[in-house]
């Protein structure tokens, strides 16, 4: 096993990167890379014995579709090129045309930038990416990332790189190579280490190709930019199937199906708008209900812009972090420092979430799959 560790051994660059893109040419391995989200686990998106390869090694279902990684829009054009419907094939269509207006004004400000858009699969039997990355769907989703490692990598191999999070199924997504290497050692031949993920949440996913178009993933891209590149783009929408769960008061998950994703040992309190000692009369109502004494219980509370670490004091077996205050400090802190409290074994986990608004609507989105309880307030109280 190796780790090749970009950022402390500079010399050794150039040998990792050739390493990584053999690797990625040559064989259906794949390879962990950093990206400014979160380190992605890369494959050949062309051939589909290489993106299963992604799937075996992450241990999850190949069920749900992969964003596509490019390093230059001219590696997208030659992407789709061929996968032209046959009427307008070879009918010297300028390069332009390839990729839909619609997105001009997105490509011009988030690429390269932590955006995947929605393109559509023109031509079923010329795809342009193995139909595993799109999970048989009429669109697959690109993106070009900004982190030099990344766009090194996907130039010097020139393969546009399926890439899930390089995470282990059921664990948050890993922001720093030790985090892949604790989930997936032994299971892949190379990481790429980066440092840590400078945004470290996920892309934004936005379609385009519906009028208005909908973010269907909030992540490094806010809402609010996206409106700001005017055109269809003012009445963009958010599709939100997790805000069936930010009803008044606490509504108790089903542990499973998707709220395993980010916690599968800690149960997670998410709280809006609550103080401290509000939260922690919840914490006890739980510890009640499972005849647990509040000083065998190992406590994680996770702040963010108003709690105080003095007012958890009566907790003897307490774990206080800080997400930050500002809304980039919070998506770049939030994976790792989940990560430190399921290593550390708690047994709560009580979080301060953060307004919907800029940054605070991807974070709510991945602290709410976090979450096996979310607590709000009712706006009108
Ligand atoms: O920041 C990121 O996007 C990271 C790094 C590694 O680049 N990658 C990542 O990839 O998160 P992945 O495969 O875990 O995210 C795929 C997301 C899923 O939510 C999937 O449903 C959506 O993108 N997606 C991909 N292709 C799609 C399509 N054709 N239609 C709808 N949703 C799609
Ligand atoms: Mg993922």
């Amino acid at each position: 096993f190796n780790i090749a560790r970009l950022s402390i051994e500079p010399s050794s660059t150039l040998s990792a990167l050739q390493e990584a893109a053999e690797l990625l040419k040559n064989t259906n391995e794949p390879v962990a890379f950093p990206t400014e989200t979160v380190y992605g686990l890369g494959a050949d998106a062309r051939r589909t014995e290489s993106v299963y390869s992604i799937y075996k090694a992450k241990n999850r279902p190949a069920d749900n579709p992969l964003i596509v990684h490019i390093a230059s829009l001219d590696q997208l054009r030659r992407l789709i090129s061929k996968n032209q419907p046959l009427n307008t094939q070879n009918k010297g269509f300028s390069d332009d045309s390839l990729i839909p207006q619609v997105y001009d004004p997105l490509i011009d400000r988030f690429w390269p930038g932590p955006l995947s858009i929605l393109l559509p699969v023109k031509n079923n039997e010329h795809p342009p990416v193995s139909p595993v990355v799109t999970a048989n769907q009429p669109t697959f989703a690109v993106r070009m990332p900004e982190h030099p490692v990344a766009l090194a990598l996907i130039a010097l191999a020139d393969v546009p790189l399926a890439a899930p999070s390089a995470n282990a199924s059921t664990r948050p997504s890993p922001t720093q190579a030790k985090h892949v290497y604790n989930d997936l050692q032994g299971k892949i031949p190379l990481i790429l280490d980066g440092g840590s993920c400078g945004v470290g949440l996920e892309s934004t996913v936005v379609n385009g190709l519906c009028n208005p178009p909908v973010i269907l993933r909030p992540g490094g891209v806010s809402l609010e930019q996206i409106r700001a590149c005017g055109g269809i783009w003012v009445n963009t929408q958010v599709y939100k199937p997790t805000a069936i769960n930010m009803e008044k008061n606490y509504i108790p998950q089903t542990p499973g199906m998707k709220y395993r994703h980010y916690s599968p040992t800690a149960k997670v309190m998410l709280f809006l708008d609550y103080k401290e000692h509000e939260a922690m009369d919840c914490l006890y109502e739980q510890l009640r209900q499972q005849t647990m004494d509040k000083d065998e219980a190992k406590i994680g509370v996770l702040c963010s812009r108003k709690w105080k670490k003095e007012s958890f004091q009566e907790f003897s077996n307490l774990i206080f972090l800080d997400l930050g205050q500002e809304g980039s400090e919070i998506t770049k802190n939030l994976f790792a420092h989940l990560r430190e409290l399921d290593l550390l074994g708690v047994n709560f986990v009580l979080v301060e979430g953060v307004t919907e608004d800029n940054e605070g609507l991807a974070i709510m989105n991945r602290l709410s799959k976090a979450a096996s309880m979310v607590f709000t307030k009712d706006s009108s109280d």
